[in-house]
């Protein structure tokens, strides 16, 4: 549990006060049923999408925790089942429905087994009726707004025993002082920021996520200081566009101040964060990322198109020249700084000299990695109601040349460090090998070596002897 004691107006005390209430009134149906069953009632939250749907995850962990669940990995061993789905693309949908599917099988055994949907699928309204028509064994949905009220709809749906739907069109609500529960005891994201007005034309979060609005300062450095306290030594400071931060505060503050003031938390070791729109990416900020000597060694800056043409149309409001000369400011601040970018392929009317011009980026920026997303068409954004989508086999075509062409350059890249000592913090126990542990670099790469349990959560120097690729083998010196 995290506590975060500073509240940013009377009416989001009273919310948190409410359903505190709810809390505790779940807790008695919670029992109640397990007395029935003679055992403890467990859930399972499945996470798709990005770090800001994860980080909602451990708000629904908590507040279950708290009314009496316990967490179980298996999904159709669950009693409680929860999608926190996305919906960038379509292929993040396929996968929710797919699903469905499969638990609709096993709640036809496990009658009192329940399901619940949210995060930004949830709030496409087509998607709702659906749900209501086809998926009537759903107990459960709500959006990305008023997660804070899953206590008071797990009520609800034990009072009524029917489908219960809860969705908000949008909000400015930041309720805090809510349970969360943390996947990992030493690292943490921590939400900035939420939603985003920057409307890239092919994207959709704006329309799931609503407008921006940014924490209070001092309820993030609380809630910071609060999760040193309790063994964290990294955060990843969150938000769709973290370079905007502040600017809706009353009282607005600059990313790179909030980072000042973050840098001076005794204890914590390591700032991350994402993600950073190229264009409001402040000399400010470089500066701070200079001096700093929590701040890692990394920057995810997400390009998508390296032709100018198709950035005016994805509305991203910077040229390809602008973008390069960024980075190159970006590099001659921090020499060591790792990159790393998002790019879309097949974006309505991208030409092959539009996609040349993505190459050159890729080629000239070396990024240390990149996601390569095709272009997916998302209804109800400017892009999908734009003339000319480029065929499948082209796109895929096109996509295929820059995977080789990102994997190539990455697998040079990373191999730079080879024979050089780093700091990490150690995450895991290996998967394939218990006689290792894995560490992560501060410019976000992972080096396995020999280690135990005991090292999990502990920043130490680690001898990078071999690079495979994308990660390096090593020992701790
Ligand atoms: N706020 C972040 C991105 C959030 S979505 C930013 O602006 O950088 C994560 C990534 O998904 C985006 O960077 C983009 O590359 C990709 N994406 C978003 N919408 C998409 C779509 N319709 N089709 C394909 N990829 C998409
Ligand atoms: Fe989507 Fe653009 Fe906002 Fe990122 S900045 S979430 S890509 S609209
Ligand atoms: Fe997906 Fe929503 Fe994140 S659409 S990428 S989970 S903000």
């Amino acid at each position: 549990m995290s506590p975060d004691i500073s509240l940013s107006n009377a009416e989001a005390v009273n919310e948190t006060r409410r359903q505190h209430e709810y809390i505790e009134k779940a807790k008695g149906y919670v029992k109640k049923l397990s007395e029935e069953l003679g055992r403890p009632l467990s859930f399972c939250v499945t996470t798709f999408g990005c770090q800001m749907n994860a980080r909602d995850s451990e708000k629904l962990a908590g507040i279950l925790e708290q009314i009496g669940y316990v967490e179980e990995a298996d999904e159709k061993k669950a009693d409680f089942v929860i999608y926190n789905t996305c919906t960038v693309r379509e292929n993040a949908n396929l996968r929710v429905y797919g699903r469905l599917g499969q638990l609709n099988r096993i709640k036809r055994e496990n009658p009192h087994m329940m399901i619940a949907l949210c995060g930004c699928m949830m709030q496409e309204p087509d998607v709702v009726e659906k749900i209501r028509k086809s998926y009537r064994f759903v107990d459960i949905v709500f959006g990305t707004h008023n997660i804070f009220k899953f206590a008071e709809l797990i009520v609800s749906r034990f009072e009524s025993g029917s489908m219960v739907v809860d969705i908000w069109k949008d909000t400015d609500q930041i309720v805090e002082d809510l349970p969360i529960e943390r996947k990992y005891p030493f690292k943490s994201g921590v939400n900035i920021m939420f939603g985003c007005n920057n409307f890239c034309s092919y994207c959709i979060v704006p329309y799931v996520r609503g407008r921006e609005r940014s924490r209070e300062p001092q309820a993030i450095i609380d809630e910071i200081k609060n999760l040193v306290a309790d063994g964290v030594v990294e955060v990843m400071l969150l938000g769709q566009n973290v370079n905007s931060y502040g600017k809706t505060l009353d009282n607005p503050m600059t990313f790179a101040e909030l980072l000042r003031e973050i840098e001076k938390i005794e204890g914590l070791e390591r700032i991350r964060f994402m993600t950073s729109h190229p264009k409001d990416l402040s000399d400010e900020l470089i500066e701070v990322m200079r001096t700093s000597k929590k701040i890692c060694r990394h920057l995810h800056l997400p390009v998508q198109s390296g032709s100018s043409r198709i950035l005016e149309k994805m509305n991203r409001r910077y040229t390809k020249e602008k973008y390069l000369e960024l980075v190159e400011k970006i590099r001659k601040a921090v020499p060591d700084i790792s990159l790393t970018t998002d790019i879309i392929v097949g974006f309505p009317g991208e030409t092959e000299e539009d996609f040349e011009e993505t190459l050159d980026v890729v080629r000239k920026v070396r990024y240390d990695s990149a996601f390569t997303f095709i272009y997916s068409k998302r209804t109800g954004t400017p892009a999908a109601a734009m003339v000319n989508q480029v065929p499948e086999d082209v796109v895929k075509n096109r996509f295929d040349r820059l995977l080789k062409e990102v994997q190539e350059i990455s697998a040079e890249v990373c191999s730079v460090h080879e024979g050089s000592t780093q700091t990490v913090l150690v995450e895991t126990i290996n998967d394939h090998d218990s006689s290792l542990v894995t560490g992560r670099m501060s410019n976000n790469l992972l080096v396995h070596f020999p280690g135990g349990d005991s090292l999990i959560g502990k920043l130490v120097d680690v001898k990078l002897e071999e690079c495979k690729g994308f990660y390096y083998l090593g020992r701790m010196v």
